[in-house]
């Protein structure tokens, strides 16, 4: 096992068979932590466990539909006994609908992506709870997005549970700080990886959506995993109930700019 930051720590990544939260899931092991990793199919979990075992690291795969709260009962149930304890809980998983407009929106799709992500989070915030409380302490990050801080026209299912993780976000931070527990998110902009793999295709669309962040540029996958492990860490002890914005500047900028309309030049 490595030795590091979180070395003796205990980490929970939802929906780390892939994309981010799989990168999420190998820098903490890589860091000294157990991982438990986490994704709808257990064999799936498991071959990424396997393979981060291969690389002399630690962790475990656990198969949960986040959703289902029996099913998170059973994931953190066998995390605990095998591993002891949860001292971070990430949640990671999430998932989006192909872009259209709200009025075609169905309940379905709706309830489906709040399901998982905002229920998902909040079923696995319960259930890693009681073993935080009674061990003194606990880190939970969630990982919403830009677009929970915004709307966006095409994407209100994702947008509504985005938003509504970062009021889950503070909600948890205030009841639980008494038991010595933070509770943080990120928001990452666009990110070149994860749900986007299939957008960094299309190199027109990229270069439009990088031309509204301030950066000219998507997030690489590092830079939001960076975040996530400084949120988890000892370096942000007195951090509570804050997000944390990785989007290059997006939500700060208007485009396009009073000075591109007023003479041309391209800031
Ligand atoms: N990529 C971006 O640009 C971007 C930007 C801002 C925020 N985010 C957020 O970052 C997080 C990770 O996104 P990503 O881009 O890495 O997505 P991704 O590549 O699609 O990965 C999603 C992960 O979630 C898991 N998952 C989906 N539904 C689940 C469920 N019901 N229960 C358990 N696991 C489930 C998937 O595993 P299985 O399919 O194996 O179950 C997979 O491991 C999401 O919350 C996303 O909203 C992403």
């Amino acid at each position: 096992m490595r030795e590091g930051r979180f070395s003796d720590k205990v980490v929970l990544v939802t929906g780390s068979t892939r994309g981010i939260g799989r990168a999420i899931a190998v820098a903490f092991a890589e860091e000294g932590a157990k991982v438990l990793v986490n994704g709808r199919q257990k064999e799936a979990a498991q071959a990424v466990a396997e393979e981060m075992r291969g690389r002399g690291t630690e962790a475990l795969g656990l198969g949960a539909d986040i959703s289902d709260p029996e099913a998170v009962r059973g994931m953190v149930e066998e995390g605990l006994k095998v591993y002891g304890k949860i001292d971070v809980l990430v949640n990671n998983a999430g998932i989006s609908l192909p872009p259209q407009p709200a009025e075609g929106v169905q309940r379905e799709g709706f309830e489906k992506v709040m399901a998982v992500n905002l229920t998902g989070a909040f079923l696995c915030c319960q259930a890693v709870f009681p073993s935080m409380r009674e061990r003194g302490g606990g880190s939970i990050i969630n990982v919403s997005s830009q677009a929970g801080l915004f709307g966006e026209p095409g994407l209100l299912p994702y947008c509504v549970s985005k938003a509504a993780l970062l009021s889950l976000t503070r909600c948890l931070a205030y009841e639980w700080s008494p038991y010595g527990i933070r509770v943080n998110a990120v928001a990452p902009g666009f990110v070149a990886g994860g749900m986007n793999e299939p957008v960094l295709k299309y190199e027109a669309l990229v270069s439009t959506l990088s031309s509204r962040v301030p950066l000219k540029r998507f997030a690489k996958v590092e830079e939001v995993v960076e975040v996530v492990l400084f949120l988890a860490s000892e370096a942000a002890s007195y951090i509570n109930g804050e997000v944390l914005v990785v989007d290059g500047g997006m939500t700060g900028y208007r485009t396009p700019s009073i000075l591109q309309l007023t003479s041309g030049r391209g800031r």
